[in-house]
């Protein structure tokens, strides 16, 4: 069985690349859904929560995590790395690389959480990858939390959306970087706004494939999806039909829905 786990509803993009990537592996999903957001919190917190989660889907026969979250990737990654003794983790981080190697004007953008923002992974990341390349990380507050309450068609929202990403387009910026996996359910947003100045960038695909290289036995089963939230369960699975991802709960032979424990 391969975990998978976030903050909320985002790594739900990140699951649905796995899924799609090893149809027949068994997966389970943790939503940290009592402490949603990671992303205006300390480093402490999160590293906490991240490692409670890590340890208890291996506890319950994970045999690879995914960290299906930049905030959490970039807060304590190594931590468990560490803390789960040769168990695979797999994280997540900003595309920076393929946006700064596919930029024609040389200026990209990586909308993110406040905490990835200030990361120092984050930091070294665009010093090892986009070195010449105009590099504007945008904190991004509030977005992950619309994407949790599936508020996405308010005008309000939508304007504020537009007023954050028009400086950039106005500066010939032509590659957004999705720096938070809620941030791939803003698609039907930033992509109209975007369109025909600047693409997006997001990794969902390449982590799946690197967790197909390193799944081995893991990545076979019976295509079974069992869902995890720390509060409000049933709500994870009325929000995959929302997210445009009904044939997830479709494809799985069984959903179960667990409370799962807190930290
Ligand atoms: N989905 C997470 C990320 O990729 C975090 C969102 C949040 O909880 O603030 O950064």
């Amino acid at each position: 069985m391969i975990g998978v786990f976030d903050s909320g509803l985002g790594g739900l993009s990140v699951l649905a690349a796995i899924a799609r990537a090893l149809p027949q592996a068994d997966l389970a999903y943790f939503a940290d859904t009592a402490h949603v957001p990671y992303g205006n919190k300390e480093d402490g917190f999160i590293r906490a929560r991240v490692l409670a989660i890590g340890r208890h889907l291996v506890e319950r026969g994970c045999k690879l995590v995914v960290v299906a979250c930049n905030t959490a990737t970039a807060a304590a990654v190594q931590e468990l790395r560490h803390a789960l003794h040769g168990v695979p983790v797999v994280g997540v981080e900003p595309g920076v690389k393929p946006a700064a190697q596919s930029s024609l004007s040389r200026r990209i953008a990586v909308l993110a959480t406040e905490s990835t923002a200030r990361s120092e992974r984050l930091a070294r990341l665009v010093r090892d990858h986009a070195a010449h390349t105009r590099v504007q990380v945008v904190p991004c507050p509030g977005w992950a939390t619309r994407v949790e309450t599936l508020q996405l068609d308010d005008d309000a929202f939508i304007a504020e959306v537009r007023e954050r990403i028009a400086p950039l387009l106005a500066d010939g910026t032509d590659r957004l970087v999705l720096g938070c996996t809620h941030y791939a359910f803003l698609v039907p947003i930033l992509a109209p706004l975007v369109a025909g100045r600047a693409e997006l960038v997001d990794v969902a695909e390449a982590v799946a494939r690197q967790v197909m290289r390193v799944a081995g036995p893991a990545g076979k089963g019976k295509a079974q999806l069992e869902l995890l939230a720390s509060a409000r369960p049933e709500q994870l699975r009325a929000a995959l039909p929302a997210l445009g991802l009904g044939w997830l709960a479709e494809r799985s032979h069984s959903i179960r829905l667990v409370a799962a424990r807190d930290g």
